[in-house]
């Protein structure tokens, strides 16, 4: 079949056989397709769906275009967690080390803010001399070496998800379950793992703002990665609120290192909690704990021990960064930006946050990208002090703003204020960080 049978097929509302998607794909990697077949493809997928075969045939054609890591020397499970993305949404940074505490090795292959979401390597690279970019062997030795390993994707993993990604970018047919799946999975499958954990955020500053698309999702993650092999499991947790303290690149490596010191404030409890909670079900499905209980009690005994603080530590000298900051935390913050209060208009509870706007006045400031040649500010961000549930007086600090400029306050400061709804009753709406588990076998 040739590409308009193709797209005529799919156009029509009928299912594509695994050799018709590998066409597709390949056509896409080796420039055989025109963007402008490709996108109308996507528009076609996005509208009449995917099916379940569909769906694995896609995956597993993004997947073998590209090459997968072989960890088969590695004497340890090998597992990592994905999160769909969020507002300070930062626990990669605890989860990776406190699992490789544990035993289990994990190659992180981690993405870079956009939009209202941050991303870890940004995260990294906030710490001095941290070098995202590993060669593959650069990656596997550092894994060897102290358990764990965070990079950016390589051009070699999973390039026809790169090319699809811009074209559904350009041609809005990003929002589709099926094509959503297939990006994301294509991508943790080339990392030769036995286990992933799904972090799929639900609320106003998610992908998925209704709690039945981030199931819907979760569930599809999950089937799609068993179908392949992979143990899975999928968390639908919070992002009605950022999570956590701090958004912004430094003051969230610091309330990471704080956490993995065993310093965490009340503020940083939700992000101890979810990292706790991802951490102890990777090692229940590495066989490393039988039980999620007895699982948290060991993550938590990596954290109280030091154990986790050490192979961060590790991790940093062998990515090049200035471990330092694991020994004095406060050296990452910057003592000389402007410190801006966003007080409260009203008095009352603070029934809900708009936590995506939260994320784009802390992108706007320059903490992170509008378009992804952005450069970025990592210092500048904010910190949460009233959270839903909270009540508050007229004229209380709602949150702080860490920025370099007046100005910079001044020209979001609306935006901030009004990210509040402030009520006269406690709302009453679903306020746990872990809404639901999906289990995979
Ligand atoms: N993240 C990805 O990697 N791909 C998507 O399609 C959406 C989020």
């Amino acid at each position: 079949m040739n590409q308009q049978e193709i797209i005529r097929k799919k156009r029509d509302g009928a299912d594509l056989t695994a050799p018709e998607i590998n066409a597709f794909v390949n056509g896409v990697t080796s420039g055989a397709w025109a963007d402008y077949q490709t996108s109308a493809l996507l528009m076609a997928m996005f509208i009449n769906g995917l099916s379940p075969d569909e769906q694995s045939a896609l995956t597993g054609a993004m997947l073998d275009s590209g090459e997968r890591l072989d960890f088969s020397d590695i004497d340890a499970p090998v597992a990592d967690k994905h999160s769909t993305g969020g507002v300070g949404d930062k626990t990669s940074l605890i989860v990776a080390p406190v699992v490789a505490a544990c035993g289990v090795a994990v190659p992180m292959i981690s993405g870079r803010g956009l939009g209202h979401t941050g991303g870890t390597l940004d995260k990294l690279e906030a710490i001095n001399g941290y070098n995202v970019n590993l060669t593959t062997g650069e990656f596997k030795q550092t894994i060897k070496t102290c358990g764990f390993a965070m990079s950016g994707q390589t051009a070699e993993i999973a390039p026809a998800d790169k090319k699809l990604y811009a074209l559904r970018d350009a041609t809005a047919t990003i929002e589709s379950i099926p094509l959503i799946v297939a990006s994301i999975m294509s991508k943790k499958l080339a990392e030769d793992l036995d286990a992933l954990v799904l972090d799929v955020k639900t609320g106003s500053g998610a992908f998925m703002r209704r709690f039945s698309d981030a199931k819907n999702l979760a569930e599809a993650l999950v089937k799609t990665g068993n179908a392949f092999g992979v143990r899975c499991e999928a968390v639908i947790s919070d992002m009605n609120q950022p999570l956590g303290k701090y958004v912004g690149n430094t003051s969230e490596v610091y309330e990471c290192v704080k956490i993995l010191r065993s310093e965490a404030d009340d503020a940083m409890q939700p992000t101890l909690e979810l990292a706790v909670e991802l951490a102890a079900r990777i090692l229940v499905l590495c066989g490393v704990a039988d039980s999620v209980q007895s699982s948290k009690f060991k993550v938590q005994s990596s954290l109280d021990s030091g154990a986790a603080l050490e192979k961060f530590r590790h991790n940093i000298e062998l990515q090049g960064g200035d471990p330092t900051v694991c020994d004095q935390p406060e050296n990452l913050l910057d003592a000389n930006l402007i410190k801006a209060e966003i007080k409260a208009e009203t008095s009352g509870f603070v029934s809900e946050i708009n936590a995506g706007a939260i994320g784009e006045c802390v992108s706007r400031i320059g903490g992170g990208r509008i378009k992804i040649e952005d450069a970025i500010d990592f210092a500048v961000g904010y910190q949460c002090e009233k959270k839903i549930g909270d009540e508050i007086r007229r004229g209380d600090a709602l949150g702080v703003l860490y920025c370099r400029r007046e100005n910079q306050a001044n020209s979001i400061r609306e935006k901030l204020t009004g990210a509040y709804k402030i009520t006269t009753e406690r709302n009453a709406n679903d306020a746990r960080l872990i809404k639901e588990i999906i289990r995979g076998f």
